[in-house]
């Protein structure tokens, strides 16, 4: 089959257009014909982070989000027809065969249907970044109506489906964004986007909120980003950390926070609730950039740049 892959860590030029074995799919398995989508962890794995988590074969294909059609049930596989159209989330802690190929073999438990009002290549964009907004505002952070949050970089891909989620929740959400996409997250739900260029977001917010919110999901990197997570939260509050441990601050157990390191989840059932709330307009879909395959290079050199507005998908075949 056609597909992306790399056989050495390194920058996006490293990444391959060639052909590579078609899966076939395991006990437990479905074999799907793809649309992909671009998340950062697939460059940050192609760049050599975080080795110590992974295990690997290689040649390596990378991506885990994806939409399709199923062309093949394994053993032991129940429910699932050949023919069905569904969304899923193809992680795992040993990476070889990943979505940027005609075909990924992945878990059933890690799929769900793809309503017909959703096309495939918004379908592909969405599962990451939905059970990783679901798991952090629903799950972890407990976030209930009239709660304040803040979804720190709101025009990302993260952050564009945790705005739509908090405010389905019935949050006042707080963001950060440059000034040129305020129209963008106030769209999704945001009700007070703030530019992160022009004014301190912990001033801004601690003006309105002197007490502090009830949530942040902490999606950014930078040291005062990540102390500014626990400066801006209530007593009692939560930080969702999607890219560290919580920083060694002296208020986290002083104010009773919770904070922790969120690694998002495979999860079907979840996965499939969640589409139901796109199907019907409930929770609102990223604007998305769609690039071939053979694009994929210039797609994670796109990402690198931290400055893409919602999602990047990969047009690998019509399905
Ligand atoms: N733990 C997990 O399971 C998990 C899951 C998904 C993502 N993540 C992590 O979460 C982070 C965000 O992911 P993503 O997919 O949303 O990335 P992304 O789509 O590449 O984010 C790009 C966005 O970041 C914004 N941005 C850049 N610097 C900013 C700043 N200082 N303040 C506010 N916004 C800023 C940009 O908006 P402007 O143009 O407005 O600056 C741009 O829209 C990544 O580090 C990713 O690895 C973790």
């Amino acid at each position: 089959m056609k597909a992306i892959f790399y056989t050495e860590f390194g920058p996006a030029d490293i990444l391959q257009l060639g052909q590579r074995p078609k899966p076939v799919p395991k006990a437990g398995q479905v074999l799907v014909r793809v649309a992909a989508a671009v998340n950062p962890i697939d460059r940050r794995l192609r760049a050599g982070e975080l080795q110590n988590y992974f295990t690997r074969q290689w040649p390596i294909i990378p991506g885990w989000d994806f939409s399709g059609r199923i062309e093949e049930v394994g053993a032991d596989v129940s429910g699932w027809q050949v023919g069905d159209d569904v969304v899923g989330l193809a992680f795992s802690w040993f990476l070889s065969g990943g979505t940027y190929g005609e075909y990924v073999a992945v878990d059933a438990t890690a799929i769900a249907l793809k309503p017909q009002n959703i096309s495939f290549v918004e379908g592909a964009v969405l599962p990451l970044v939905s059970l990783t907004a679901w798991q952090a505002l629903v799950e972890y952070c407990a976030v209930k109506p009239g709660q304040s949050v803040l979804i720190q970089a709101g025009a990302g891909g993260l952050g564009s489906v945790a705005v739509s989620l908090a405010k389905y929740l019935g949050a006042q959400v707080y963001t950060t964004t440059r000034a040129k996409n305020f129209d963008y997250v106030t769209a999704r739900g945001a009700d007070y986007p703030i530019d992160y260029t022009a004014q301190d977001p912990v001033t801004v917010i601690l003006q309105q909120q002197p007490d502090g919110l009830d949530a942040v999901l902490a999606s950014l990197e930078s040291d005062n980003e990540v102390r500014a997570a626990i400066q801006l939260v209530k007593s009692g509050g939560a930080v969702a950390y999607m890219n560290n441990d919580p920083p060694d601050m002296p208020e986290i157990a002083a104010k009773n926070i919770r904070a922790e390191f969120l690694h998002n989840r495979p999860d079907g059932a979840c996965l499939g609730k969640i589409m139901t709330l796109y199907a019907q307009g409930k929770l609102m879909l990223p604007e998305i950039e769609v690039m071939p395959l053979e694009a994929a290079a210039r797609a994670h050199k796109r990402s690198e740049s931290w400055g893409t507005r919602g999602k990047i998908a990969l047009h690998i075949q019509d399905i």
